[in-house]
């Protein structure tokens, strides 16, 4: 295999992804990001859930999404090898409704995941209640399949696993992505591909690249010594039309997440976004009440106008794999093996094609 200079734009989860499978395959690989293993990666809630989030119409991010839960467990056995745990939950997945609206939008996502012949169990709250004591709905639907994965400690291993196969990292910021250069703050990197992995500020550094922040705020918390422990599973529901999900941790912790706003780059917290998740986790989960708040943060996911990422050749030798939107942590082990796959010649996995950049028609 001829060894390929290889420029990562970005630090996130699937840049990172990408650089250390691609070092691991034998390449000679620069990761370019101010601050690796930050950004919006660093504020997800963890959730690898293709199942429980899917809707009527993206059946081509179901099929992405599911590909890549597929390699989930490999993916975290090879990083348990060469840079740490990341601490895969196979708890499965729990989707929630509060009141009877929520109970007929549960039941239109149990009849679609029926017909495309996804196995789940829709149960009544009090059934729930036998399995995640602390949780309060109307009636839920069971997703085993879908699993969960500690944020920190993924990008902590990503990093460790990406310099131990030799990857080296510039910590600056990419001004200037163009065959066979990249330009940086500081310097260039030569290359025979430029990978841009830049997240929400992709759009800048490609014309071709129609990505914007959608952001999110998370709050971390922790169960006190007298409050009930965390439910076993990860909890998701829609309240009042916006998505709220609670994923327990195995150090104790609950993430609860996530806001999503239309809100450009900005990257505060607000006082609206804790109130909002604060009233709908508590409806889920009244415990949470007694919980120490121990974080509140925001990240800027990278969204696209289908929901779809961008992963595939921009121009001769600059590709794409960014615009993941709701999924970069789930859809980081399909992403790198497709870089895997071209870099070495072979072929990606066919679920890809559909992320091709050139799909919303030279956007
Ligand atoms: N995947 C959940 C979120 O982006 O909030």
């Amino acid at each position: 295999m001829e060894t390929k200079r290889v420029a990562v734009i970005g630090g996130g989860v699937i840049g990172l992804s990408v650089a250390w499978r691609t070092a691991a395959a034998g390449h000679d690989v620069t990761l370019i990001d101010p601050s690796p293993g930050r950004g919006a990666s660093w504020v997800a809630g963890g959730m690898l859930a293709p199942v429980a989030e899917a809707w009527p119409g993206e059946e081509a991010a179901l099929a992405l999404g599911e590909e890549s839960l597929r390699r989930w467990p490999e993916f975290a056995q090879a990083l348990a090898a060469d840079g740490g745990d990341p601490a895969l939950s196979t708890h499965g997945t729990v989707v929630a409704a509060l009141d009877r609206g929520d109970a007929g939008q549960l039941t239109v996502l149990a009849e679609y995941l029926g017909k495309v012949g996804r196995a789940v169990e829709q149960v009544t709250g009090r059934r729930l209640r036998t399995l995640e004591p602390g949780v309060s709905a109307r009636s839920a639907l069971l997703v085993p399949g879908d699993l969960a994965v500690d944020n920190r400690r993924l990008l902590r291993s990503l990093r460790a696993a990406a310099s131990r196969r030799g990857v080296r990292f510039v910590d600056d910021h990419a001004t200037d992505v163009g065959t066979g250069l990249v330009r940086t703050g500081s310097g260039e990197v030569t290359c025979d591909v430029a990978v841009i992995a830049a997240g929400a500020r992709s759009g800048g550094l490609h014309p071709r690249l129609a990505v914007r922040p959608l952001k999110g705020e998370i709050l971390r918390l922790r169960a006190r010594r007298t409050s009930l422990p965390p439910p076993t599973r990860t909890v998701r529901a829609v309240a009042e039309g916006r998505p709220v999900y609670l994923v327990p941790r195995e150090d104790g912790e609950l993430v609860l997440g996530a806001t999503q706003y239309e809100a450009g780059f900005d990257e505060t917290v607000s006082a609206r976004g804790v109130r909002e998740l604060l009233e709908a986790a508590a409806r889920l989960f009244p415990s949470i009440d007694e919980y120490e708040l121990v974080e509140t943060a925001a990240g800027l996911r990278a969204a696209s106008v289908d929901t779809l990422p961008f992963i595939g050749e921009l121009e001769d030798g600059v590709f794409a794999a960014t615009g993941h939107h709701r999924n970069g942590l789930l859809m980081a082990p399909v992403t790198a093996d497709a870089f895997v796959a071209w870099l070495g010649g072979g072929k990606p996995p066919a679920e890809v094609e559909a992320a091709h950049p050139d799909r919303l028609g030279g956007q």
